[in-house]
């Protein structure tokens, strides 16, 4: 979604914002914009497009000081061009403010602002929130940060805001409510952003802003209160995990294809010093003070939404049969509105990579109301649902940058590989069943590195399908969901229209649209569906399809039949959809690279989507 960056202290903070929008750029960028505030008044540059495309409007020589704000916009509301890229300022053009969120009753309160003469802008509703920071400050007497305190009482909806006014020029105002803030301290100096990725440049102090909280920075230092009742808030500040290594692309043209190879060291570090190999089962700190409730669950409600829903699908195979507990996987979007069967014996698994997935928080919410244990299974430490889960797992890929979710994915899964061996062992899978499981697990980082070798076979079977409009993805079982997770990639950074279904489904539907022109991928293990698998490519062959074979053994009926063949080693039936999915990875990226396609910044999409 869209990305904030603030600066309050002493330096020139132009190149700060700006590099910090670049580094925000990930989150929503079909435009971006720039304001700062010195002695004389304030100025501001915005541009559609990219942050590059805002770095050659900008004039250094007007904008200078050191308090400012910057945005990177992903529209709601209003289409994306310089009019309705953020800053906005009220009509006196007195105050600024960036907006990462909705005000669901803008159209309300516009009405209202109108008719007391104000005229807008722009079609946003951030500009609506403005205007009445700017009507009421200017009509009430308070003081700038009371106003905006008094604004954020009268809207309904969600926002991460930052504003300063020209009045008060020692003066930075930070207030989130659905959509998250991290607060950086530095030497007599602050940062402010969506999150922590501008800040780790100047600080690895941060306090991380939670719901209904704002902050007031001046030259006295920050001040945090309720936005509601404004009592005062103390909060300590916390460090940033991870090294500013970790969000640079280092050699790799792209973080995607940087994020697909860290996967030979992520699965191993999800599950360090959380798998036991001698004793065949895990250890879970995080969840440790809720094992029998979990394992007493009457269900479990797996939700999360894109990439992470389709881990969950996985997780539900790997749950039901190792845990015997009746798993069901929700997308958050449609869980938080339906009328789910809970209550204080079910358990809500909730995934995300980003942890503030706005949909996602929404149905842990809903389930906390019902007396749910929830559970939370993030990437990012310290994120939204990983504070509001009543415990969690943390999945220790390290920051994931690229839009398309890779090892954030593999993470995933292998906190659920994790839960599965750790509750089968306590459902009676016996030690050296668990043995084998553990070692499969532990040993996958291996065989990434093996799957990797193969990238350049890839990239050919890339070239020999670039001209493809449609790509058919097909699996049985827990590879189901690899296939609509090799699916998603591809629509995501390709725009190539690819589906996911389960093989035989194929028979009731897609095998319509089965011609020469139409590459299917099969995830064809050596496991009891394989002869079905077999006979569904015989289907597609018998139809001139292009076969691309997924499996763990080639066959000679498999050379025979396939196009092309994907080589995956494992050595455990249940660890295959793992190591498939990683190719599909390379193959949505290779089809993505020579299509032209701009990899880590897919149209339209946005990395974290903080809005319903
Ligand atoms: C967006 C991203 C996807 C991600 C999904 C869920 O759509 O582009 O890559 O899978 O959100 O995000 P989460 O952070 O909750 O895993």
């Amino acid at each position: 979604m869209c990305g904030i960056v603030g600066y309050f202290g002493k330096q020139d903070a132009v190149p700060i914002l700006m590099k910090g929008l670049k580094r925000l750029e990930y989150r929503g960028y079909d435009s971006a914009g720039i304001a700062v505030l010195n002695g004389d008044g304030s100025h501001s540059f915005k541009k559609a497009g990219k942050v590059s495309e805002l770095d050659k409007v900008i004039d250094d020589t007007i904008l200078k000081g050191s308090i400012g704000i910057g945005h990177t916009r992903w529209a709601t509301h209003g289409e994306p061009n310089d009019i309705n890229a953020h800053p906005h300022w009220d009509h006196t053009g007195n105050i600024a403010i960036i907006h990462n969120g909705i005000i669901e009753n803008y159209s309300v309160l516009k009405k209202v602002l109108e008719e007391k003469g104000i005229q807008f802008k722009s079609d946003t509703d951030t500009e609506v929130l403005v205007q009445l920071i700017s009507d009421i400050y200017y009509s009430d007497g308070l003081e700038f940060d009371q106003a905006v305190q008094v604004a954020l009482n009268e809207v309904v909806g969600a926002y991460g805001i930052v504003t300063f006014c020209n009045d008060e020029p020692e003066k930075l105002v930070a207030a989130r409510l659905g959509s998250p803030l991290v607060l950086g301290i530095g030497d007599n100096e602050y940062f402010i952003a969506s999150d922590a990725s501008p800040i780790v440049d100047h600080t690895r102090n941060v306090v991380y802003l939670d719901e209904g909280e704002m902050v007031t920075i001046t030259n006295n230092g920050h001040g945090i209160r309720s936005i509601s009742d404004n009592s005062i808030i103390n909060k300590t500040a916390t460090e940033i995990e991870f090294s500013i290594e970790e969000i640079e692309k280092g050699d790799f043209p792209h973080y995607m294809l940087k994020e697909i190879h860290e996967q030979t060291k992520t699965i191993t570090d999800t599950m360090r010093g959380r798998l036991n190999l001698d004793e065949g089962t895990a250890f879970l700190g995080g969840v440790s003070e809720y094992i029998d409730r979990i394992q007493k669950a009457n269900r479990i409600y797996i939700t999360a939404c894109g990439t992470s829903w389709h881990a969950g699908l996985m997780g539900k195979y790997l749950l039901e049969e190792f845990a015997g507990i009746p798993v069901h996987v929700e997308y958050a979007s449609e869980f938080r509105y339906s009328t789910p069967i809970i209550d204080s014996h079910t358990v809500i698994i909730a995934i995300s990579q980003s942890g503030e997935t706005a949909d996602t928080l929404s149905a842990i919410r809903m389930a906390k109301e019902y007396g749910a244990l929830t559970v939370g299974i993030c990437n990012v430490v310290g994120s939204s649902i990983a504070r509001e889960t009543d415990c969690g797992i943390y999945t220790h890929a390290g920051p994931e940058i690229g839009v398309a979710s890779t090892k954030a994915f593999t993470a995933q899964l292998s906190v659920l590989y994790l839960l599965a061996l750790y509750f089968g062992r306590k459902n009676g899978m016996s030690k050296s069943a668990g043995q084998k499981l553990a070692k499969a697990m532990w040993d996958m980082n291996k065989q990434v590195e093996e799957v990797m070798a193969n990238t350049d076979e890839i990239e050919s079977i890339a070239w020999e399908t670039l001209k493809a409009d449609n790509f058919l993805y097909l699996g049985r079982g827990m590879n189901f969901p690899v296939a609509l997770e090799g699916a998603l990639k591809l629509k995501e950074i390709s725009y190539i229209h690819a589906e996911g279904y389960p093989a035989a489904e194929m028979k009731h539907g897609p095998i319509a649209l089965i011609d020469e022109n139409m590459p299917v991928v099969f995830l064809a293990p050596h496991d009891r569906t394989f002869d079905k698998v077999l006979s569904n490519i015989q289907e597609v062959k018998a139809r001139k399809g292009v076969i691309i074979t997924v499996t763990d053994k080639r066959t000679k009926d498999l050379e025979k039949i396939s196009d092309y063949i994907i080589d995956v080693p494992s050595t455990h039936p249940r660890t295959f959809p793992l190591l498939a999915s990683i190719p599909l990875q390379l193959l949505a990226y290779h089809l993505a690279v020579l299509r032209g396609c701009d990899v880590d910044r897919p149209r339209n999409l946005a990395k974290s989507v903080t809005v319903e």
